[in-house]
């Protein structure tokens, strides 16, 4: 039994029509216009190959194939948000291989002891309301419902309006469910798998995660005027810490990776002194530990960075996961379904957060990655060639039917 790779490179091009940009790339950030009509589309295939379609409070779509009555489903999915001018398959390749792998199963009449289930996650990418993979971070108890609720966009739209203006203000509760396993097929969104000559990826696991947000507060005044000796320079500050947060990675080395990637500067005008900057911090490792220490750097590089231009700050160390091992017989199911595919494959972890991430806390959790040429992601150029996507969705079909069983 193989996937029909015409049939889900046309869905690839069909949804990645909804909020596509002129660079070949995807804008299609949560909760918006875009995002209603890529759910819409979805939804509609879902019901098209007869799943039973359900919304959860946080929006997360639910599209059920039957097994046998009781049985826990076996679940494959992602999102189908997008980070601006991103690419098409972040997410929503995700989403589509399980589609694909549920359209198969229907072709070939295959009854599975257990369900077999199609979700899609809302809000994975962070980019419009933080922290990242907040639906899946929710269903798994870790975030409380009411903060994601409240969770702001950068112009001050709440999630859960935001949620009922699109309609996906679903009545299912958002809670931990029964699970056979969750399977999530995935970009790599790193160099290995092309570079290797490999067409799948079995994940291990995913790094342990870290975001904080910096609030730093400088005196405004005018920038002609005010000589240097009086400034007080948020800006200033945050340029500082920028470079102190390269240096952290710099300075403990191995596979941590920090980066600055949002800054936003107060009144950000030619000819005033910045009063005010906001900026995100991200760092990742695979040992918690060393997150840990990285942590304990920042304390010190801003404080040392704010003493220094006479400036105060709020430092909120607002989000956290820990180093995820994914469930041994998921992934030796995933790395059977590799071979069984004859592709080239090797076991890999990933650098990227995942719902999976969240979803391993909820019941046993595996990842297949497919390569993203140049390494590249979270940019217009974000692509993979469609045989190594046949490669992994036929994994995923593969090790979706081991774990889901026969009757
Ligand atoms: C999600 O895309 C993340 O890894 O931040
Ligand atoms: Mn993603
Ligand atoms: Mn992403």
């Amino acid at each position: 039994m193989r996937i029909d790779r015409k049939r889900l490179e046309s869905t690839i091009e069909e949804l990645g029509r909804i909020g596509a940009t002129e660079r070949g790339g995807l804008t299609r950030l949560a909760l918006t216009d875009e995002d209603r009509r890529g759910r819409d589309l979805l939804v509609g295939w879902m019901r098209q190959a007869g799943l039973r379609v359900t919304v959860d409070q946080m929006g997360n779509i639910f599209g059920e194939r039957a097994g046998q009555p009781g049985r826990p489903p076996v679940m494959m999915g992602s999102h189908a948000d997008s980070v601006p001018t991103g690419g098409k398959y972040d997410g929503q390749l995700g989403v589509l291989c399980a589609l694909e792998t549920i359209r198969t199963l229907n072709d070939h009449r295959v009854q599975t002891r257990h369900p077999v289930t199609v979700v899609v996650f809302t809000n994975e990418e962070g980019a419009r309301f933080q922290p990242a993979m907040i639906a899946s971070g929710v269903m798994a108890g870790k975030i409380p419902l009411e903060d994601a609720y409240n969770a702001r966009d950068k112009d001050g739209l709440r999630l859960v309006d935001e949620l009922e203006r699109i309609g996906y203000l679903g009545p299912e509760p958002c809670v931990p469910r029964p699970l056979r396993a969750y399977l999530e097929l995935h970009i790599e969104q790193g160099p290995y798998l092309e570079e290797e000559g490999l067409a799948v990826g079995v994940v291990e696991g995913i790094v342990a995660i870290a975001w904080s947000r910096l609030t730093i507060h400088g005196v405004q005044d005018h920038a002609g005027p005010t000589p240097m000796r009086i400034r007080h320079d948020a800006l200033v500050a945050a340029a500082e810490v920028i470079s102190g947060v390269r240096g952290i990675a710099r300075q403990i080395g191995g596979e941590l990776v920090t980066t600055v990637g949002s800054v936003t500067v107060s009144p950000n005008i030619p000819n005033a002194i910045p009063g005010r900057v906001t900026l995100s911090i991200d760092m990742r490792d695979p040992r918690d530990a060393t997150l840990d220490k990285a942590r304990w750097l920042l304390d010190g590089v801003v404080a040392e960075a704010c003493r220094r231009e006479g400036v105060t700050y709020e430092l909120d160390h607002y989000w956290r996961v820990p180093y995820t091992p994914f469930d041994r017989e998921v992934v030796s199911a995933v790395e059977r379904a590799a071979r069984a595919t004859g592709a080239g494959h090797r076991r890999i972890l990933s650098g990227a957060g995942h719902d999976a991430q969240y979803m391993a806390a909820i019941g046993p959790a595996g990842m297949v990655f497919v390569p993203s040429r140049g390494g590249r992601s979270h940019c217009e150029e974000e692509f993979t060639p469609m045989d190594d996507i046949e490669h992994g969705a036929n994994t995923l079909l593969g090790a979706a039917l081991e774990l889901a069983g026969q009757p």
